[in-house]
């Protein structure tokens, strides 16, 4: 069941619908879609985070993933019928090394990549889905760039709803694809980049065939909102000066938004981290349309290009709401280029964490952000790591043998580069190699 003090809003024309109607956008103008409380709620700070983290030793399902454990902010019933795989719950790790590449004091590292399929669409997912089972949808679809197709085919096989998942033919990594295929997905691959799939699923849900769960859905939202919960818990609700994510359609810097002004107008934390989404050069139309002063008109780009393919996406459906969630904690949008993407990425290793491409663009892009002294060296900064290293293990083993290649075909360096060695089974062999002196 659906909770009735609940509904949704057009964020243009503010016109309201009910939870139960079946809509991704304003019926009337449109717009993008809340989901939002109809009132407030008279909520007790001090309670609420007594209450959640008790729930942290229960073994209750729904206290023990990381989004349903803050389901006073989620628009269901509290005996509702949940879809779960366990998700949230990710570590937020101090990363010494990419502080010091990025000449930063301290630095830390939110890794939604820990979710139960590799990335941090899980946490929308399982609300998407148990509102898919709430609507009595019959088939649940999304396009995608591979984490949101692994991501829904995991939570509809864990439903038992048939799922389709859209993909670009043959620009999607094998790790994404292999997951969906064997979650039992129907993977249709389509001659096009992302955008045009996501245009034609759009079209196929608009008559009701399927029922859409891309981040233009705000159910999904709701869910990726909690990690902002998750992360100020953590922080013991001490909010950091700095949140800085990479963007692509632009759900996550939406939900990002809209869970620290959730938190915010509930006392729950005293100010909003500064929001900064990082694209990539290549794939940067939101970057664009914020470069330009007055903000006037988005222009999609028709041929966007990035080897972190997660994020190759030229006409991002969220903007509006992303563009809101930066304006409004004074944060900002920046590019970074592929061998810094690249290299950032390699630094992150070195930590001992690991991510997938485009989520290095955030360390990428701090490193940048201090450079020209928009973030000081003593703030307080966290960069959400979107994705599991082993996402796409293909770029890794072209970096770290000095062969990736960048969409306009210039070569990458291997900055960071850690290649395998190949020797023979001596033992005098083994010994001199482990003695070298790398430094020579
Ligand atoms: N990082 C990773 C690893 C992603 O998979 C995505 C998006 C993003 C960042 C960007 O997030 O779209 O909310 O701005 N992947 C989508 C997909 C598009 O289909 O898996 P966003």
């Amino acid at each position: 069941m659906n909770n009735s003090s609940y509904l949704q809003r057009c964020i243009a024309c503010r016109a309201e619908f009910d939870l139960s109607a079946r809509l991704y956008v304003c019926s009337h103008c449109g717009g993008l879609l809340d989901v939002d409380r109809r009132e407030e709620s008279g909520i007790d700070p001090s309670a609420l985070r007594e209450l959640w983290r008790a729930r942290k030793s229960s073994l209750d399902a729904r206290d023990r993933s990381g989004v349903w454990r803050f389901r006073e902010f989620l628009p269901f019933a509290d005996d509702a019928p949940i879809v779960s795989l366990g998700e949230g719950n990710t570590p937020l790790y101090d990363a010494p090394r990419s502080a010091d590449y990025c000449r930063l004091a301290q630095l830390k590292l939110k890794h939604q990549g820990c979710n139960p399929t590799g990335s941090f669409k899980d946490t929308g997912m399982t609300v998407a889905v148990t509102q898919a089972q709430q609507l009595g949808a019959r088939f649940v679809a999304c396009a995608s760039t591979g984490n949101t197709a692994a991501s829904l085919a995991a939570y509809a096989a864990r439903a038992d709803l048939p799922c389709a998942i859209i993909v670009p033919g043959g620009q999607v990594s094998h790790a994404k694809l292999a997951q969906a295929l064997d979650y039992g997905a129907k993977v249709l691959e389509i001659e096009g980049n992302f955008d045009v799939c996501m245009n034609v699923i759009r079209e196929l849900s608009e008559d009701g065939a399927v029922y859409l769960v891309n981040s233009i859905n705000p159910f999904r939202i709701e869910g990726q909102k909690t990690v902002a919960f998750e992360l100020a818990e953590q922080l013991e609700w001490r909010v950091p000066d700095h949140l800085v994510l990479p963007g692509g359609n632009l759900g996550n810097s939406s939900a990002f938004g809209k869970g620290f002004r959730e938190l915010l107008q509930s006392g729950l934390i005293e100010r909003m981290p500064r929001i900064t989404v990082v694209q990539a050069a290549g794939a940067a139309p939101f970057a664009h349309f914020y470069a330009d002063a007055d903000h006037s008109s988005f222009v999609n780009d028709e041929h966007p290009k990035t080897l972190a393919s997660a994020i190759k996406i030229g006409a991002p459906v969220s903007w509006p709401k992303a563009l809101r969630a930066v304006t409004e904690t004074g944060g900002g949008v920046i590019t970074v280029t592929e061998q810094e993407i690249a290299d950032a990425k390699a630094v992150i290793g070195r930590d001992g964490i690991g991510c997938e491409p485009a989520s290095a663009t955030t360390v990428a892009g701090i490193q940048k952000l201090v450079a020209d002294g928009v973030i000081q060296a003593h703030e307080s900064v966290v960069a959400v790591l979107t994705g599991h290293l082993l996402k796409d293990t293909d770029y890794v083993m072209q970096y770290h043998n000095n062969s990736l290649v960048a969409p306009d075909n210039t070569h990458i360096a291997g900055n960071f580069a850690n290649r395998p060695i190949r020797t023979s089974a001596s033992r005098d062999a083994l010994r001199k190699l482990l003695t070298a002196d790398d430094t020579e």
